[in-house]
């Protein structure tokens, strides 16, 4: 397999989609073919799990939809799915046909968010990602590191309303980048932090430096 494995991770507006797609033209302007793709919603399937997963909680007086619409474990299994899918439809493929993929979030979403976001068990998070990816890690992880309340803020001002997820407590969205803190402390090798409170031009070429570093076969 040619092909590479990037993943971009972060808080709620941390920048990394867009920077993501910046890295996308980068990477095609030096001749490398390149694949964007993200979870969850990377497939058509997924489209429809991305939907059923970040629909707002709406505050109906009565009726099924009213509460938290997705129960924590639900919530998990439907990534989870997503991840399957994503894997099996998008991402080895592209990997065998030797194409560099962009991916908005992975495995390690799971982890902070249903992990130290949820506070669901951590063993069988590990084992429905395994499941998920039969094996397949990233080859290089971003992180864009944030303050969770500059990210919220930034969300808040450029999306007219907040999703089931970002409309989750600060003491969540906090929780989930202690997980970022710790899982890029665990895996040096794979997860590179990147400062995501510089400007967006300063945050790129950080991003295009460490991918120079790691990717050795970039022309
Ligand atoms: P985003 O694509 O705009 O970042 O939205 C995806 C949302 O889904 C975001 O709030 C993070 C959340 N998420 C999880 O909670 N667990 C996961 O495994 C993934 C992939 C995303």
């Amino acid at each position: 397999m040619g092909g590479k494995l990037i993943v971009f991770e972060g808080v709620e507006g941390c920048g990394k989609t867009s920077q993501m797609l910046l890295c996308g033209e980068w990477l095609q302007s030096l001749g490398v073919s390149v694949v964007a793709t993200r979870e969850p919603g990377g497939t058509e399937l997924g489209l429809h799990l991305r939907r059923l997963l970040l629909e707002k909680v709406e505050n109906k007086p009565f009726g099924p939809a009213q509460g938290k619409p997705v129960a924590e474990v639900t919530e998990l299994l439907l990534y989870a799915a997503d991840r399957s899918q994503h894997v099996e439809q998008e991402l080895k493929p592209n990997l065998a046909a030797g194409k560099y993929i962009l991916c908005d979030r992975y495995t390690d979403s799971t982890i902070a968010y249903q992990g130290y976001g949820r506070g669901l068990n951590m063993s069988l998070i590990n084992q429905l990602n395994n499941i998920a990816t039969g094996g397949l890690e990233s080859d290089l992880t971003i992180w864009l590191d944030v303050d969770v309340e500059i990210g919220l803020t930034r969300k808040r001002g450029s999306e007219p309303t907040l999703d089931r997820i970002e409309q989750e407590t600060i003491a969540f969205h906090r929780r989930v980048q202690q997980g970022y803190t710790e899982l890029a402390a665990s895996y040096p090798e794979r997860i590179v932090r990147v400062d995501g409170s510089l400007s967006k031009e300063a945050v790129q070429q950080a991003i295009q430096e460490i991918l120079r570093g790691h990717l050795k076969g970039l022309p």
